[in-house]
């Protein structure tokens, strides 16, 4: 049974599908803690409700980055884990971090990496004109935003959309993918070759969710 912990900074919707799935669909695995770096974090409450450990991580309480680092690996080693999913944590983790947690370490981010790394990637997509979107799952490096690509879902943008419009869109995509890939990590269906993520079963890692737009 491996042990997984889930990092959120806010709503958790991300958190809650992966629990949910675990749950319903058996997996090999189970969600030991959901830590948050801000103690008014919706999600929590939802996670304690499960009687999933929780803990909080206050990043304003350290001076440094890799004080609080520290402190958030020290919080993460206490359930020994697996795998450290990254669901909508929204601080950046720093070199020394990453490269502990390296090749158990995933996030999820609500663009077709690589483009759009960084914040506002709706409005982005939309000033940009793009007729597409979507979300990505990918391993942590030390790169924001950067790493191996586990799946990544793929939604229109249509005409009318506003930021939350499009938001909304893709994170239902994100429901789809994220518990996807967290499982088949715990099975131990994923291998990088040389950057690049291979399902071992020839599992798509594409969703695509276009609906009658394509
Ligand atoms: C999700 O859309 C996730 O992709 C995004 O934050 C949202 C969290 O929602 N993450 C990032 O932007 C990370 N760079 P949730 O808390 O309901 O899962």
């Amino acid at each position: 049974m491996q042990a997984i912990v889930i990092l959120i900074s806010g709503r958790g919707s991300n958190m809650e599908a992966i629990v949910e799935r675990c749950a319903a669909e058996g997996w090999p695995a189970r969600v030991a803690a959901v830590i948050a770096n801000r103690a008014d974090a919706p999600g929590l409450t939802f996670a304690a409700a499960r009687g999933i450990a929780t803990a909080v991580v206050e990043h304003r309480a350290f001076a440094t980055r890799e004080a609080f680092d520290d402190a958030l690996a020290a919080a993460i080693d206490a359930h020994a884990p697996d795998l450290v999913v990254l669901a909508g944590f929204m601080r950046i983790l720093g070199e020394r971090f990453v490269q502990r947690h390296a090749g158990r370490l995933l996030n999820i981010h609500p663009s077709l990496l690589p483009l759009f790394p960084g914040l506002h990637t709706h409005q982005r997509a939309l000033d940009a004109g793009c007729k597409l979107a979507g979300a990505t799952v990918h391993f942590v490096t030390p790169a924001l935003d950067h790493g191996p690509i586990v799946i990544q879902s793929v939604v229109p943008v249509l005409p009318g959309d506003d930021a939350d419009a499009l938001a909304a869109r893709v994170l239902a995509t994100e429901h789809q993918i994220y518990p996807r890939a967290v499982r088949w990590f715990v099975e131990g269906a994923l291998r990088i070759e040389h950057g690049v993520v291979r399902q071992r079963d020839g599992a798509a890692q594409l969703h695509a969710a276009l609906g009658g737009a394509a």
